[in-house]
């Protein structure tokens, strides 16, 4: 990535790399500020600490800068947000980044979750704004498009001072060797997870268009799930059951404020089309 050894963390996942965070940054008293449709842990993370969740509304599924902003207080330690999103699949453009960021005052960090910055073509995953803010901590997983989410493999970049804070409360052996030899080798091929990166997103392409064709909303995504909407949630808990009983696994997403939708990840050909001929059943059946 060209980035400085020095001022990257490796942490159990990028889970362990938040929880540093929230552990060095805030704590009773103080407020952390995620949002609406945001990624489970951030609230969770919060009261972890003793911290409080301070949840700010999205705008139709996209993260609302001006919500963030207005909810700012001088209690505000820590804002959350994962670009792209889980489990919306939305991504904030450069410019409302960079928005945010300037809105933020200097004592309150940023954290840009980058779990899913490998799918969106040619991002970053914030590592430039990181190096133009001393207050931005970007974090990295092996989880997604390398696939070793159960090696719990994550990292994170910020300003010297910031890791330097982060290293003080992070165990001296967190990672194995293992973890790390598994993560270097994935890292240096680039060619396996270029492919898979191209697959993912002829396929996601392939999924929103299939599902708007059958009436099924689906905003376009920049991870490796597209959100599919129904008209209900027992619609979605329809189409749940009937994804279930041709063995497909899909998540609810209810506990996310999203009871009529769920969130089915990207396959491969074969994955995608099956997913898609069981929807197409199931919508027809509905139409009848
Ligand atoms: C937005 C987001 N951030 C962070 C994580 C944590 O990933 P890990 O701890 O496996 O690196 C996830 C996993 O689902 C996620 O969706």
């Amino acid at each position: 990535h060209g980035l400085d050894p020095d001022r990257i963390i490796c942490g159990v996942g990028s889970d362990e790399v938040l929880q540093f965070v929230v552990q060095t940054f805030a704590g009773p008293g103080d407020q952390i500020i995620t949002t609406e449709h945001g990624f489970s842990m951030y609230p969770i993370l919060a009261r972890m600490v003793g911290a409080t969740p301070v949840t700010v509304p999205e705008d139709m599924r996209r993260v609302d800068v001006d919500a963030i902003l207005a909810a700012v207080t001088d209690r505000t330690r820590v804002v959350f947000i994962a670009n792209p999103a889980n489990p919306t699949g939305t991504m904030l453009t450069a410019d409302e980044l960079q928005r945010l960021i300037d809105g933020l005052p200097p004592q309150v960090l940023f954290v840009h979750d980058g779990a899913y910055t490998e799918f969106a073509d040619g991002f970053d995953g914030g590592a430039s704004l990181v190096d133009r803010h001393p207050n931005v901590i970007m974090t990295r997983t092996f989880s997604k498009a390398y696939g070793l989410g159960g090696l719990r493999i994550g990292w994170g970049y910020a300003a010297r001072e910031v890791i330097d804070v982060l290293n003080r409360i992070r165990q001296p052996f967190n990672l194995s060797n293992a973890q790390m030899d598994a993560a270097q080798a994935a890292v240096l091929d680039r060619e396996f997870t270029d492919r898979c990166i191209a697959l993912n997103a002829r396929m996601r392409d392939r999924m929103r268009q299939s599902l708007v064709q059958m009436g099924i909303g689906c905003d376009e995504s920049f991870a490796n799930f597209v959100l599919a909407r129904f008209d209900s949630p027992d619609t979605a808990a329809a189409a749940d059951a009937a994804l279930r009983a041709d063995g497909i696994l899909v998540r609810r997403v209810g506990g996310y404020g999203l009871p009529d939708a769920l969130r089915i990840t990207v396959g491969d050909e074969d994955a995608v089309t099956r997913v898609l001929d069981c929807l197409g059943n199931f919508m027809q059946g509905r139409a009848q």
